[in-house]
């Protein structure tokens, strides 16, 4: 089977219903003073305006039911005006007959916020092969050594990624997202891509779809004392509070409309899902999904509302527990 069936297969036969975003408890505010008619969930960012505060985020392409997949999401996300990225298109460019699981996307949605991702061991040249193919409106480049390592077909030297990334920062116009895949950002990760000029940074923690699981389930003699492996994306967020003037987008184990407001909460400006939206995809058609989606708003709306914020940008001034004990962290 190909690898990116693979890779779905296995990402939809995972579950977690618990992740670190329950150890955030918002302090219940007693009078709000807002009403849902107030309630803005737009985000500026990429220097576009989006009417929603999350975003579907890089999955896949490559493969005859990927190819269906984008389709999908990508009627989804152009219903919601939100933006979607692909899954890596390099595999695509060294085999040009993969190359319409991707440009179907901006050829049935020319309006659609389309974000191409690459591997990081990429240079400028594949890179602009990639923005010349199918014209997105912004880059990401995913860092995913752990994943690479679990692969006995993976990449097995990680020389290099950042020189690359800089250059490629250097060499396009769009904006540049770099992205973990589930094992979430370190303080110092990310301040060494915000020196070599990255301004948008996707931690993309572990607390959802776990790449080290998926790869170990597809050899015979897995590395499974890594499947834990990674900074969970609470962590990785309260990292990100410490480097300033980046924007940073939250990923990674968003399952519902709370998990939304409380990576705001934490200091992101934009939330992406990845797993969510699969789900939603293979499981519903898509007037449900759009229902689902909805719903998911509505739940953003409440929260925000009950929280006493009008916009996604208020919500850093709300105060949560970190934990079970009152008083134990938190702000
Ligand atoms: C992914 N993800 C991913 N990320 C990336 O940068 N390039 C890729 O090609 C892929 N491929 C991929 C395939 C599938 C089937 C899934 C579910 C995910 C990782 C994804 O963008 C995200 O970082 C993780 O899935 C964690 O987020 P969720 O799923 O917990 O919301």
């Amino acid at each position: 089977m190909n690898r990116k069936d693979d890779h779905i297969r296995l990402a939809l036969a995972q579950n977690h219903p618990v992740n670190d975003f329950d150890l955030i408890r918002f302090k219940h505010v007693s009078f709000p003073e807002v009403s849902f008619d107030e309630i803005n969930l737009s985000v500026d960012i990429f220097g576009t305006s989006f009417p929603l505060p999350f975003f579907i985020n890089a999955m896949t392409g490559g493969s005859e039911q990927a190819g269906a997949i984008n389709q999908r999401l990508a009627q989804l996300a152009n219903h919601f005006s939100i933006p979607m990225a692909t899954g890596s298109v390099t595999s695509a460019l060294k085999d040009p007959t993969l190359l319409p699981t991707f440009t179907i996307i901006k050829k049935t949605y020319p309006k659609l916020f389309l974000i191409a991702n690459i591997g990081a061991g990429n240079d400028v040249i594949m890179a602009k092969r990639v923005i010349d193919a199918l014209q997105p409106n912004a880059l990401q480049i995913h860092v995913n050594a752990p994943q690479e390592a679990l692969m006995p077909e993976g990449d097995r030297d990680f020389r290099g990624w950042l020189k690359k990334i800089q250059d490629i920062r250097q060499s396009i116009t769009i904006p540049l997202i770099v992205k973990e895949v589930g094992f979430g950002m370190s303080f110092e990760t990310m301040n060494t891509l915000k020196s070599i000029g990255i301004q948008y940074i996707d931690v993309a923690g572990k607390g959802g779809t776990n790449f080290a699981v998926i790869e170990n389930n597809r050899q015979t003699e897995p590395l499974s004392i890594f499947n834990e492996w990674g900074l969970t994306t609470v962590e990785s967020l309260l990292e990100a509070q410490k480097v300033k003037d980046i924007y940073v987008i939250a990923s990674g184990g968003i399952r519902h409309g709370l998990d939304v407001v409380k990576a705001l909460a934490l200091g992101a400006q934009y939330v992406g899902l990845s797993g969510y939206f699969l789900k939603l995809v293979s499981e519903y058609d898509h007037d449900q999904a759009v229902k689902k989606v909805e719903h998911l708003i509505q739940e953003i709306k409440t929260a925000m509302v009950i929280l006493g914020a009008k916009t996604t940008q208020e919500l850093i001034t709300k105060s949560f527990f970190i934990g079970d004990l009152l008083g134990l962290q938190g702000k």
